[in-house]
């Protein structure tokens, strides 16, 4: 009995750790959206440009990126440019979040 309770008031632990440690983990967990425009515009925009303006990544403005479709942008995102300092994000960004983050850049809402 005292084995169950003390197993009972361990999970909220393990549920946060699983949060805490989830960069680590192949699948990461979806990001809310405060954390996700923190994240692109810290993340990317050190390559990228905090405004998302260019750096040594090319800008990511809506306009730049008007000829990519949802997937093939969450795609790159994902995986990366082979060759090039664009790394695979995936093990940062659920599929989930990388599709966020290209319906963001595609709608022009990232400031
Ligand atoms: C380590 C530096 C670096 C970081 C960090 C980085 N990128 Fe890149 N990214 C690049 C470079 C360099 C290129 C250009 C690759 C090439 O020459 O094709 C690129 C290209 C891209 C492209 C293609 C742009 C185009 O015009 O075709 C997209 C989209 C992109 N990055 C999105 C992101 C997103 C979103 C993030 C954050 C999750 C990110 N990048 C983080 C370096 C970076």
């Amino acid at each position: 009995m005292a084995d169950i309770r003390c197993g009972i008031t361990w999970l909220p632990l393990a549920a946060a750790a699983a949060v805490l440690f989830s960069p680590l983990a192949a699948q990461a967990e979806p990001k809310n959206a405060e954390a996700l425009k923190r994240f692109v515009h810290q993340d990317c925009g050190s390559c990228h440009g905090l405004t998302l303006k260019g750096g040594l990544g090319p800008e990511l403005t809506q306009e730049a990126l008007q000829y990519y479709d949802r997937d093939v942008l969450s795609g790159v995102i994902l995986d990366g440019i082979d060759d090039t300092p664009m790394p695979p994000w995936r093990p940062l960004l659920s599929e989930q979040d990388a599709a966020r983050i290209a319906d963001y850049l595609l709608s022009g809402e990232m400031k």
